[in-house]
C-alpha cells in the first residue's frame, strides 16, 4: 500500500493540523428574544437554555457572549397579542419597544453587529408574514410594509436588516427605501433560500406567531426544490443584498453548497430552532452524546460551504470551544 490517509489521522496535532472546516466563535450569529418592560426571563419550553430576555437581560447577555468572542446577534421581538392587528402597525411604529430596545443595544455596544427581523408574523393578528386578504397573501402590498418596517429599525443604528419574510422583490424595495433616507450603510442579510419547514415549531413558540389559518407554502420554498433556491439567489444579488442566507440549514447542506459555489456574496445557514430542539430532547433523554452531536452538525454547516451560522448554540459551543473542548 503506498496511499494511506490514516497517517494524516495518526494524532490530535496532526488531525488539526489537516482540518479543512474551521469554525470560530466569530462565525456564530447568536439569535436573541426581547421581551417588553421588565418582564423577568422566560424559558422556551421547546428550547431548554433559552429564554426570552427584556431589555436589561438581554445587555448583559450581549456583554457575556462578548467576553467569549460572539460578537453579531440577531433580535427578535415578542409582541403581545393586543398589540398584533392585521396590518401588523405595531411593527411600523417609530417607538415601539423592539425599536427603543434596539437603539440602547447599538448606543452601548457600537462595535457589535447587530441584525433585526424584518416580516409581519410577530405583530400580525393572522400569524403571517405577508398582509392577508380573503385569505390570500398579498405580496405587493406588503413590501410597503415592510419597508416602513425596515426604516424605523435602521433609524436606530443597527448593522444588518434582515427580511424573513420571503416575499418577492423584498429585497430591492428595502434596500431602494434605505438609499432614499440616507440609510446607505445599513446592510441586508436576506433569507434567500428560506423554506416552508417544520422545524421552526420552536420558533414559533417562542413568539406566539405561529400562523392562524394555513401554512406558509405560497411564500416559502418547497423542500423538494433547490434549483428555485439558485433562482431566489439571483434575485437577491440583482436587488441588493449583503448578505444570503439558507433556512433551515441541516437538511438543506446541499443548497448550502450550491449557494456557495454560485455566488461572491457571504453565506448564512440559519441553524434553526427544530434542529436545536432535536439535539437537547436526544441529550436529556440521554439516546444521543448532545455535545458531539453538536458539534458535528455545526461543523457539517460550515463543511458545506456557509460562512457563517445563526444558532441557538453559539454561546455555549463558545464556552465549550474556549475551554477546549471541541473536537
Ligand atoms: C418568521 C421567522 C421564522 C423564523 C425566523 N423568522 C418562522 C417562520 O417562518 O414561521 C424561524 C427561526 C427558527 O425556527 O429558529 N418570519
Amino acid at each position: 500500500m503506498l496511499k494511506r490517509p490514516r497517517r494524516n489521522r495518526k494524532s490530535q496535532s496532526i488531525r488539526n493540523l489537516v482540518q479543512e472546516a474551521i469554525l470560530l466563535p466569530q462565525h456564530f450569529i447568536y439569535p436573541l428574544f426581547l421581551l417588553e418592560g421588565n418582564a423577568p426571563k422566560i424559558e422556551i419550553s421547546s428550547m431548554p437554555g433559552i429564554f426570552r430576555l427584556n431589555l436589561l437581560d438581554m445587555l448583559h447577555e450581549i456583554e457575556e457572549c462578548l467576553k467569549i468572542g460572539i460578537e453579531s446577534f440577531i433580535i427578535f421581538p415578542v409582541v403581545d397579542e393586543s398589540k398584533k392587528d392585521k396590518t401588523a402597525s405595531y411593527g411600523t411604529q417609530k417607538n415601539n419597544f423592539y425599536v427603543r430596545s434596539l437603539r440602547i443595544v447599538k448606543e452601548k455596544f457600537p462595535e457589535t453587529c447587530i441584525m433585526t427581523d424584518v416580516a409581519m408574523d410577530p405583530y400580525s393578528s393572522d400569524g403571517h408574514d405577508g398582509l392577508v386578504e380573503n385569505g390570500k397573501i398579498l405580496n405587493d402590498k406588503t413590501l410597503e410594509i415592510l419597508v416602513q418596517m425596515a426604516l424605523v429599525q435602521a433609524e436606530t443604528g443597527i448593522d444588518y436588516i434582515g427580511p424573513s419574510d420571503m416575499m418577492d422583490g423584498r429585497v430591492q424595495a428595502i434596500r431602494e427605501g434605505l438609499d432614499k433616507n440616507g440609510f446607505y450603510e445599513t446592510g441586508i442579510i436576506s433569507y434567500t433560500a428560506k423554506y416552508a419547514s417544520g422545524f421552526y415549531g420552536p420558533f414559533r413558540d417562542a413568539l406566539d406567531s405561529a400562523p392562524k389559518f394555513g401554512d406558509k407554502k405560497t411564500y416559502q420554498m418547497n423542500p423538494a426544490n433547490s434549483e428555485e433556491a439558485l433562482l431566489e439567489m439571483e434575485l437577491d444579488i440583482e436587488e441588493g443584498a449583503d448578505i444570503l442566507m439558507v433556512k433551515p440549514a441541516l437538511s438543506y447542506l446541499d443548497v448550502i453548497h450550491r449557494l456557495k459555489n454560485h455566488c461572491h456574496l457571504p453565506l448564512a445557514a440559519y441553524n434553526v430552532s427544530g434542529e436545536y430542539a432535536m439535539i437537547k430532547a436526544g441529550g436529556l433523554k440521554g439516546w444521543i452524546d448532545e455535545k458531539k452531536v453538536r458539534n458535528e452538525i455545526l461543523i457539517s454547516m460550515k463543511r458545506a460551504g456557509t460562512d457563517m451560522i445563526l444558532s441557538y448554540f453559539a454561546k455555549e459551543w463558545a464556552l465549550d470551544y474556549l475551554q477546549n473542548k471541541i473536537y
